[in-house]
């Protein structure tokens, strides 16, 4: 049974003082997901990771980028040795505004994700196809060469959360239909299949594009849908309140 997950990207947004307000009351959002048997949690600004972590370190925290390298000359960027050493235990990997605004590619992402898992955090995966892709009907194709590309050489996929985020519906308000987003994350589930057999049914496979507390409910009731990565929706305690209950 694939424990219920909502994530809560919070993109650029949020200074350390706003990210602190929340944490304060997240304590109720932690106790309400708890009660609920579902897994909450946030990723921020890097700076704004230390703020959650000494507030409530019970959230899962996590970073929306990471670089693959232990250390070097890459200016502006953070390594997972730095981030391990706050605390922090997973980071997103290759959302759509990483791939379209700093070019990452299927392979880099890869070696993001195997840098996280050697180091035991979790990356939360991002695939998705954009607006062209998804009017040549060609979606299947471009999830299968993020999905084969991007998971190359992962030992245990349980260790990995998957996010599909078709980029036309993130920060949009046009989300994919239920029977959209449940097609895909099946299509998701049927190529980890392939390649890890059983275990592709304990992997979290995530919603993300447009999710609201009006419309959660609805990915919620699909068999392959396990939970929601929310962008907009999850910067207010009144709005992440609702999307928990509303799972
Ligand atoms: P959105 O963003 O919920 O604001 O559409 C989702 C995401 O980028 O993960």
């Amino acid at each position: 049974m694939r424990k219920k997950l909502l994530v809560g990207n919070w993109k650029m947004n949020k200074t350390m003082a706003e990210t602190a307000a929340f944490a304060h009351a997240s304590f109720e959002l932690l106790k309400n997901a708890n009660d609920k048997n579902i897994d909450i949690g946030v990723t921020p600004p890097y700076l704004s990771l230390q703020t959650l972590l000494n507030i409530n370190p019970k959230l899962i925290i996590g970073a929306q980028n990471v670089h693959h390298l232990e250390k070097g000359a890459y200016t502006g960027e953070v390594s997972i040795p730095m981030l391990k050493e706050l605390g922090v235990s997973w980071s997103l990997v290759g959302h759509s505004e990483r791939r379209t605004y700093f070019n990452e590619t299927d392979a880099s992402c890869n070696l993001k994700v195997l840098a996280l898992l050697e180091n035991n955090m979790t990356p939360l995966y991002c695939v998705g196809e954009t607006l062209q892709e998804f009017e040549k009907g060609v979606t299947k194709e471009v999830i299968k060469a993020q999905i084969e590309v991007g998971l190359k050489g992962v030992e245990d996929v349980r260790e990995v959360v998957i996010a599909y985020e078709p980029v036309w519906s993130i920060g949009t308000g046009k989300n994919a239909s239920k029977e959209i987003a449940e097609d895909i994350c099946a299509y998701i589930r049927e190529l980890l299949r392939a390649i890890y057999g059983g275990n592709a049914d304990l992997v979290r496979i995530l919603y993300g594009g447009s999710v609201k507390p009006n419309n959660i409910k609805e990915y919620m009731a699909m068999p392959n849908i396990d939970g929601a990565l929310v962008g907009g929706a999850s910067l207010s305690v009144e709005s992440y309140a609702e999307l928990i209950n509303n799972m």
